[in-house]
């Protein structure tokens, strides 16, 4: 089969599952391969300031199906997984990529070198370093407007702003993890219908790190389909200029 052909079928055949089957044999070592095909998403910086979280055992899973209010998609699902956005490690993840960037250039010297490095010793804490209370974030804010009035600025510098940037990123690795374990045959569900709190307590997660997503996977059951997929028309969502 082309490659288009087999792309398009399995984007296809990916639905969300509401019921799983509990009967079918499920195999774990799946996830860990589509995680290792989820973490080579396109994400920002290259800053992967992601987690996944793999929720297994049954006393964990039963919790979180709970705290996923008791959502069928979950309760009948052979492990959750969580994505979770980890702003905590920028610094650790700027200086890994500079250090990636100064090997890759190896010594030189060149603007092109020096501008790769000044990205990640200069930019990126200028964009990523906050406080508490959003002074900083406010001021970072009327510095790009001020800027912006004479030339092409990004706006989006504000801490919140930085919150939609890195959850964008957590979401695409979460489609390429449920297009990959579709791939292996098995089925997922992603949900935002949790308690976030009740689900960052039961994993134990830092204050700054947030929930994007809680991906169920298993095996589909007839019933687990609701129904035929829906899409509003083509023209009515792409536009063309
Ligand atoms: C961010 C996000 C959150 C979602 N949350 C839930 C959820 O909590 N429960 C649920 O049953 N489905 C949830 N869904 C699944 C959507 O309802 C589903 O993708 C949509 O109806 C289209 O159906 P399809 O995925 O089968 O094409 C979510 C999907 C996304 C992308």
């Amino acid at each position: 089969m082309p490659a288009q052909d087999a792309f398009a079928s399995l984007i296809h055949s990916r639905r969300s599952v509401r019921k799983y089957c509990p009967e079918t044999p499920f195999d774990h070592d799946a996830v860990k391969r589509a995680l290792e095909l989820a973490v080579l998403s396109p994400n920002s910086s290259n800053m992967q300031l992601w987690g996944f979280h793999r929720v297994i055992s049954d006393e964990k899973r039963h919790a979180l199906a709970d705290i996923c209010m008791g959502q069928n998609a979950a309760k009948t699902a052979n492990e959750l997984v969580v994505i979770t956005i980890t702003p905590q490690y920028w610094r650790e993840r700027a200086q890994t990529n500079a250090k990636t960037v100064r090997d890759a250039f190896n010594g030189r010297d060149d603007n092109t070198a020096k501008g790769a490095l000044k990205y990640y010793e200069k930019l990126i804490p200028f964009v990523y370093r906050h406080d508490r209370f959003g002074l900083f974030g406010a001021a970072k804010k009327l510095l790009s407007f001020c800027l912006g009035l004479k030339r092409p600025m990004v706006r989006e510098v504000s801490k919140s702003d930085l919150r939609v940037c890195l959850h964008k990123s957590a979401a695409l690795a979460a489609m390429t993890f449920m297009s990959a374990m579709r791939s292996e045959g098995y089925d997922t569900c992603p949900m935002e219908g949790f308690d976030s709190v009740r689900a960052k307590k039961l994993l134990g997660l830092s204050s700054t790190e947030e929930i994007c997503m809680i991906i169920s996977c298993g095996t589909r059951t007839e019933a687990g389909i609701y129904g035929d997929r829906h899409r509003v028309a083509y023209q009515d969502v792409v536009h063309q200029h």
